[in-house]
């Protein structure tokens, strides 16, 4: 079965923004955070435009190919400046969780405010055989508190932002992972993670 993945650049710290973010400014303060898609000289075959060092690439790379749809947050959403139909991945259609009015879906954006069961069961039947991929701290914790996500990625970025929003919210109990691959790379260490058995779906 496809997975529910998650792959965010986050700080030492845990944050995933810096502070202040807003409309069109999806980090706030902390570009730092995606310095490493940029900073080498291989150039990523899944966006154009990336050039990554050669170990940030292969990570970037396997990941982003295993991706069918994107599930984001309305934070992410709103954050990112999606809502002319934008999408974060090139090949892959989004899917959108909210509470508030949300716009009419369109051929690349689904809007979802039955919850995060109901959104990631729409991100699936979009995704097919590949894996759906949660952005945004609201919806991963949102996903874990489920028992839906599968595999976690940390993109550690070395800074403390001391500010900002996590990557992890408030969780009733805790949730084991087990390393699956550690990849120290210029500018990123990429921590991937999979969910416990028992947590897991
Ligand atoms: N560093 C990175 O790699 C990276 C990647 C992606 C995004 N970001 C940034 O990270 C920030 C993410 O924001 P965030 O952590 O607040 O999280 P988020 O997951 O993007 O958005 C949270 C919002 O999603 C909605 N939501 C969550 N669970 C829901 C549910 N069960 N039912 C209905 N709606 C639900 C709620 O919005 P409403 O109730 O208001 O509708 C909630 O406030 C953004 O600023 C973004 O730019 C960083």
């Amino acid at each position: 079965m496809a997975k529910v993945i998650t792959a965010l650049s986050v700080s030492v710290d845990g944050y995933i923004t810096g502070r202040n973010p807003a409309a069109g400014r999806g980090l706030g303060d902390a570009g730092i955070l995606f310095d490493w898609y940029s900073d080498g000289d291989t150039p990523s075959t899944a966006f154009a435009g990336f050039t990554l060092s050669k170990p940030s690439a292969r990570v970037f790379d396997t990941l982003a190919e295993r991706v069918g749809v994107s599930l984001c947050g309305r934070n992410t959403y709103d954050d990112s400046g999606w809502g002319s139909g934008g999408t974060p991945h090139p090949n892959a259609p989004l899917v959108v969780l909210s509470h508030r009015p949300a716009p009419q879906d369109n051929e690349r954006q689904t809007f979802v405010a039955t919850g995060i069961e109901d959104a990631i069961a729409v991100a699936r039947q979009q995704a097919g055989d590949k894996d759906v991929a949660l952005m945004g701290g609201g919806v991963v914790t949102e996903a874990l508190k489920a028992g839906l996500l599968d595999e976690i990625v940390l993109h550690q970025v070395p800074v403390l932002l001391g500010e900002g929003r996590p990557f992890f919210q408030n969780l009733p109990e805790h949730v084991r992972l087990q390393l699956l691959e550690a990849v120290a790379a210029p500018g990123v260490t990429h921590l991937h993670y999979e969910v416990a058995r028992s947590h897991a779906r």
